[in-house]
């Protein structure tokens, strides 16, 4: 038989079967399988120690997760992660939500070691998932209780001027791992003028470290204007607060001042709604999806590299991945390399100034050497002089002396 095609039967011919064959309960299949299952969904909160992390998921979720206070140790040595686990309900649906606090980041001295910390349990939960994987053999595993990160809100402090470096530092290490969103925390502490300088700054400082942050996705049509229009406005300026304060006939979450109420969900105080709309009511399916379709797979590509598998299924995507990752290693020693220029200039520097220092103080030693010696030598001079002195004077002495007694000395 020739497999020559002989006649191709496009989509686009419309079909009408004749009865109802049942296919149409498709959605309904899917949402009943999800709705059974539930979801799982995990934050990491990742900022400095009081910047309002666990104020700001009470305020989100509308409850009090009482354990991460409970369980709050502070320890300045080196940083931890609180991590604790709820199940919520909505209209039925469940919620498995896993957030993981860091704490006391940015207190220690060697401050690079936190985000190798922080990056090492993102690697971990990957790890996790593919030994699952692996084990059972089926990748999607919907019953196991996925604990890999969906999205990171990266709590930036609320100074005015600029990101710090321990925070490019930090999201350069994991931005390919998981979905940074940036916020400015605390944002009632920054008037609106700065507000907007101290945004563009940040997101200018991204941008020139080419991190990339997490964009609401603008392909889908339905959320496409709404998504563009809040990428715009990153990162997010929030406030956060556990305070119900009356306005009008409300009791509304705000934080209250003598000179007024910021009101949480209010948009022109700040932009709580626009993250609670993004991260929960809009894109929480895309953060999920893009973790396990980028950031999970580029792990386990290289994972399963690293243990010899080859995967002949996706080759070509391998290769675009090798390529991408080929390009990063090489950006990354490229930067390894400055750095290690920089630091062995730093270095030459250090000691080309402890040589000039060290030539200064044996000039100085030779100078005060040469002085005492010259002081010593006048010391000497005059003792020389009184000595020739008082050897001519005794000479003298013994002359006259010889001449009175020449006679008794014949
Ligand atoms: P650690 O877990 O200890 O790092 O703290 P955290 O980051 O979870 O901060 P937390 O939510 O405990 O808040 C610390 C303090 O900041 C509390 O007194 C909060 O009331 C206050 N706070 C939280 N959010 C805001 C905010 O948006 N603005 C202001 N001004 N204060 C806030």
């Amino acid at each position: 038989m020739s497999s020559e095609v002989k006649r191709v039967l496009g989509p686009d011919r419309p079909l009408k079967p004749s009865g109802t064959v049942g296919f149409s309960s498709l959605p309904d299949q899917l949402v009943n399988r999800c709705t059974e299952n539930g979801f799982d969904f995990n934050v990491l909160c990742i900022g400095e120690t009081g910047c309002g992390k666990s104020t700001l998921m009470d305020s989100l979720f509308k409850t009090e997760f009482e354990d991460i206070k409970s369980k709050r140790h502070s320890s300045t040595s080196k940083v931890g992660l609180d991590c604790s686990t709820y199940v919520l309900k909505e209209s039925q649906i469940s919620l498995r939500l896993t957030l993981v606090h860091t704490e006391s980041f940015g207190d220690q001295i060697n401050k690079g070691e936190s985000c190798e910390q922080i990056s090492k349990y993102v690697d971990d939960q990957f790890e996790r998932y593919l030994q699952a994987e692996m084990a059972s053999g089926i990748r999607n595993l919907h019953g196991l209780h996925d604990t890999r990160i969906h999205a990171c809100l990266y709590f930036v402090s609320p100074t005015g001027h600029s990101i710090k470096a321990l925070d490019l530092k930090c999201m350069e290490a994991l931005h390919r791992k998981v979905n940074i969103i940036p916020l400015i925390a605390k944002a009632d502490t920054i008037s609106i003028d700065e507000l907007q300088g101290f945004k563009s700054r940040i997101m200018g400082e991204i941008n020139a470290n080419n991190i990339e942050i997490y964009h609401f996705p603008a392909d889908d049509k339905v959320v496409s204007a709404v998504n563009k229009a809040n990428n715009e406005r990153l990162p997010f300026a929030i406030v956060g607060s556990r305070e119900k304060v009356k306005v009008g006939n409300e009791h509304v979450r705000a934080r209250q001042y003598p000179w007024g109420v910021v009101q949480v969900e209010n948009e022109n105080h700040c932009d709580f709604t626009r993250l609670r709309d993004m991260l929960i009511r809009t894109n929480m399916d895309d953060l999920r999806e893009k973790t396990h379709h980028y950031c999970y797979e580029m792990y386990r590509r290289r994972r399963l590299q690293e243990m010899g598998y080859i995967d002949v299924s996706n080759l070509s995507d391998m290769k675009a991945s090798y390529e991408k990752e080929r390009a990063a290693m090489i950006e990354t020693f490229r930067r390894k390399e400055e750095e290690i220029r920089d630091h062995y200039m730093q270095l030459v520097k250090e000691k080309d100034e402890e040589l000039k220092r060290k030539e200064q103080d044996l000039l100085k030693g030779f100078e005060k050497t040469k002085k005492e010696r010259s002081e010593e030598k006048k010391i000497l001079d005059k003792q020389r002089k009184t000595l020739d002195e008082e050897i001519t004077a005794f000479s003298r002495k013994r002359q006259e002396w010889e001449a009175q007694h020449a006679d008794r000395l014949k």
